[in-house]
Parts: structure tokens; sequence; C-alpha cells
């Protein structure tokens, strides 16, 4: 049995809190809300996951030295906009080699640097590792089963962290190639937006499919430009977490695509979901990303032009087919 702080009490946080208190774990929540903290206390439920109660024994905490501790694992589960605010508030009562798993995903607007980089410079003596896949907290907490990805520095870690999270329902595995899970988790995002729009221009399934294998080969190309491996893109953080995300209702950046496809500005698209639709600051890193790394993304560009240079999603998805021909993969010429 470990001792855990899930820092964080989100949707992801709380479906996370959960399934580590099923695993046995001794399990602390922190929300960097009192407020929220304090009806999570009288209600033992998370107003986005109304079919579960949060078990009496996960202790609920707005106290960030309690919550962290002695534990011996730290997850940090907050919106990737509040990762740097987060673990800078964390320095003063971290242990020395205490792991932070980061379960956020993003690209930090402005540094372009992963998430457990981030970490890793408020931080500098935790240990840091990510867990990554195709994971909706709905699902997860409700039991359904699922796959995820632990990435650590060093293998034991990862195994470690892979005993930690697995059950039954919750199968997790383990890779070396954290810069690979972190942009494909990042990414998606972005190609989520676009099959949202996709959608709610009234187009089909073809268009889906080719909004997915598409996006997976730009966030590839741009991946191994930043030391991921090729194999990484075809794993549960490449194609398999951007599958869920393109094709479920329960991902916010679809929805917000939807709505942008009907007609809404990117505002009012963010304001009717009602949460951190972390596609549209991931859509900005990923833009300037390919800048810096020379690599060409069209459907990132098409859609940072949509989202905030009001380019019609129509005309968007028209330059799209009407780019110069191309081969499929450059690496399969003929001979
Ligand atoms: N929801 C999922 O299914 C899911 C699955 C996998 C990964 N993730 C990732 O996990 C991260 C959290 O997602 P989520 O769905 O729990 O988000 P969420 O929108 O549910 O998170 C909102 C929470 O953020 C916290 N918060 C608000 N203001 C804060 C501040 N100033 N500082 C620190 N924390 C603050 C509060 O606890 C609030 O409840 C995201 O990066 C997301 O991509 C989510």
């Amino acid at each position: 049995m470990a001792s855990i702080g899930v820092i964080g009490a989100g949707t992801w946080g709380t479906a996370l809190a959960v399934l580590l208190h099923n695993n046995g774990h001794e399990t602390a929540v922190w929300s960097a809300l009192p407020e929220e903290i304090e009806e999570m206390k009288q209600t033992r439920r998370h107003k986005n996951l109304p079919e579960i109660t949060i078990p009496e024994e996960i202790f609920l905490t707005a106290d960030l030295e309690t919550a962290m501790g002695e534990k011996d694992v730290l997850i940090m589960a907050v919106p990737s906009v509040f990762v740097r605010s987060t673990a800078a508030r964390m320095k003063p009562f971290l242990k020395k080699g205490q792991l932070v798993v980061d379960v956020a995903k993003g690209i930090e607007e402005g540094t372009l640097k992963t998430l457990s980089q981030v970490i890793e410079e408020e931080l500098p003596d935790a240990e840091t590792a990510i867990l990554s896949g195709p994971s909706h907290a709905e699902e997860v907490s409700r039991g359904l089963p699922t796959t995820c990805v632990v990435g650590a520095h060093r293998r034991e870690t990862a195994e470690y962290l892979q005993s930690v999270f697995m059950s039954p329902v919750f199968r997790v595995y383990t890779s070396p190639d954290m810069v690979g899970i972190e942009v494909g988790a990042a990414l998606k995002n972005v190609i989520a937006l676009a099959a949202g729009i996709a959608d709610g221009l009234g187009y089909g399934d073809n268009t889906k499919a080719a909004l997915i294998t598409r996006g997976i080969a730009e966030i590839t190309r741009l991946g191994i430009k930043m030391g991921g491996k090729e194999q990484t893109f075809v794993g549960l953080s490449g194609i398999g977490d951007l599958i869920v995300t393109c094709a479920s209702m329960h991902s916010r950046n679809r929805r917000a695509g939807i709505l942008i496809g009907k007609g809404y500005t990117m505002d009012e698209a963010m304001k009717e979901v009602q949460m951190v639709v972390e596609g549209v600051y991931s859509a900005k890193a990923a833009k300037a990303l390919a800048e810096a790394y020379g690599e060409e993304m069209p459907i990132v560009d098409q859609i940072n032009q949509v989202l905030f240079e009001g380019k019609p999603a129509k005309e968007a998805v028209g330059d799209l087919m009407l780019r110069d021909k191309r081969i499929e993969n450059s690496l399969l010429p003929w001979e």
C-alpha cells in the first residue's frame, strides 16, 4: 500500500483518487479552491461525476502541506494552465526525491515546455513521471475498462507506478519516452477541436477518420523532432488518446469544436462548455512549436486561423483539402 496525495480536485483528480483508494492506497485530495473541498466533504460527490460517491476514507483538504506530507506519490492533476503555479506552491513542502506524477495534458504557452519539464523546473528535488492515455474520468470513475501508459526516466519508477495504478479495470503499460507521451497527450486536444468543428459543420465519418490519421501524422513529425519516439505515437498516448478524444462526447475539446463548427465564436463556445478547453491553449503552443522546429502542421495551422483570426471553419476545411498534392508518407517513397 502506498500513501498518495492527489493535487487537484477536478474531474480527473477525483476519478484517480477513487481508483487509487479502490486499489488499497491511503489517498488524500487537495484543491486550490477551499469552497470546492468543503462542498465535496459535505456531499461526498463531485459536481461533474454525479454517478460516484467519494468514499469517506479519502481525505479531502485545502491544506497543501497536509496533502503532501510524507506521501510516497504526488499526483499533479490540476488543469495544465495551473501546473506551474501549483508546482511553485508545492516547493516548500516537497521532500527530496518525492515522486510527482503529472496527469495533466498540455504544453506550456510561452516556454513551449512539456508539463513534466515545467514541474522539474519548479521542483528540482522531485522525481517526475507521467500517466497518460485514452482515459475519460467519467468512464474510469464508473470502473469501465481503461488502459494508460506511465512514462518515467527510470524503469523502476515506471514499474512501481504501474503497480500502484493497475487494477482489473485499469491496465497500465510502461514507457521510457516521456517526451513522446506528453506531446501526444497535449496535441490531441487540438485535433479534437478540429474533429468537433467537422462534426459541427455536419461532415461525416470519412472526415473524422481523415483528421485522426492526418492529425497523428503531423503530431508524430513534430514529436520526433522534439525527441519523442515514433512508436509512442501509435501507442496509447498517441493514436489511442486521439481516437477517444475525437470520438467521445466526454471530450470538452470536441464539444467546443462542435459549437464552433455550428457558428459560435471561440469565446462563446468556451463559455457554453463551462470547463477549461485546453486545446485552445495547446493550439497556440503547437503552432509556436511547429515554427520553432520548422515542421509543417497544416491542421494545427488551420485551427489557429479559425480560433484566433476569425477564419470560417468551412473555408479552413476547404484549404486543407486543396493543399498541394503529397505522398502519404515521405519515408515510403518508390524505390
Ligand atoms: N477529465 C479527464 O477525463 C481527464 C483525463 C485525463 C487527463 N486529464 C487532464 O487532467 C487535467 C485536469 O483535468 P480535469 O478534467 O480534472 O479538469 P477540471 O476542469 O475538472 O479541473 C478543474 C479543477 O481545477 C482546479 N483549479 C481551479 N483553479 C485552480 C487554480 N488556480 N490552481 C490550481 N487548481 C485550480 C480545481 O480543483 C477545479 O475543480 C487536465 O490537464 C486534463 O487534460 C483529464
